[in-house]
């Protein structure tokens, strides 16, 4: 569904505008990843609010992840792979895994707890590992 509506906009969207959305996800994403990994871990004390807070954004940008990935958009200063247009079902599928690991993080999180969130961060880790793989210039 996504990948229609973004090739009726790649016309009037700049890829250039497109690139730098995705990539300012992304960075939001790991903004919020690290804060939660390290609470996990044990070297960052995070206050109970604040681990809710930092899982919520996640569980938000989740969502977000595909967006900015349309057609025409592979030129550029990108590290973007062809693949996510050739594999277009894959990547999907990745961005699908993706949320649904932010959603369940974002359960682990109730309560504030930093060492529950250490499996479903470990889940996650391993999908944001595949679709860089596999779409992801390294
Ligand atoms: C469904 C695929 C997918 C998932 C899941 C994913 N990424 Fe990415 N990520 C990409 C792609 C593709 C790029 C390259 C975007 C570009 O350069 O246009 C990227 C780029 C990045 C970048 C570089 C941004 C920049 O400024 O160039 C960071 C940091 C990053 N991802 C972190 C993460 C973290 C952390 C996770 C998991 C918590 C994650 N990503 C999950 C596909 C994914």
């Amino acid at each position: 569904m996504w990948c229609h509506a973004l090739a009726a906009t790649a016309q009037t969207v700049r890829a250039e505008d497109a690139i730098r959305y995705r990539k300012a996800v992304m960075v939001m994403i790991k903004w919020h990843y690290d804060r939660l990994s390290q609470a996990a871990k044990g070297s960052l004390p995070l206050a109970r609010d604040e681990i809710e807070r930092n899982a919520a954004w996640l569980d938000a940008l989740s969502k977000n992840a595909a967006e900015g990935f349309g057609v025409g958009s592979l030129e550029g200063d990108t590290k973007a792979l062809a693949a996510i247009w050739r594999d277009e079902a894959k990547f999907r599928g990745l961005v699908e895994k993706f949320q649904a690991d932010a959603a369940r993080l974002r359960q682990f999180a109730r309560g504030g707890e930093a060492a529950a969130l250490k499996a479903p961060l470990d889940a996650m880790t391993r999908t944001c590992k595949s679709c860089h793989d596999d779409f992801k210039k390294s």
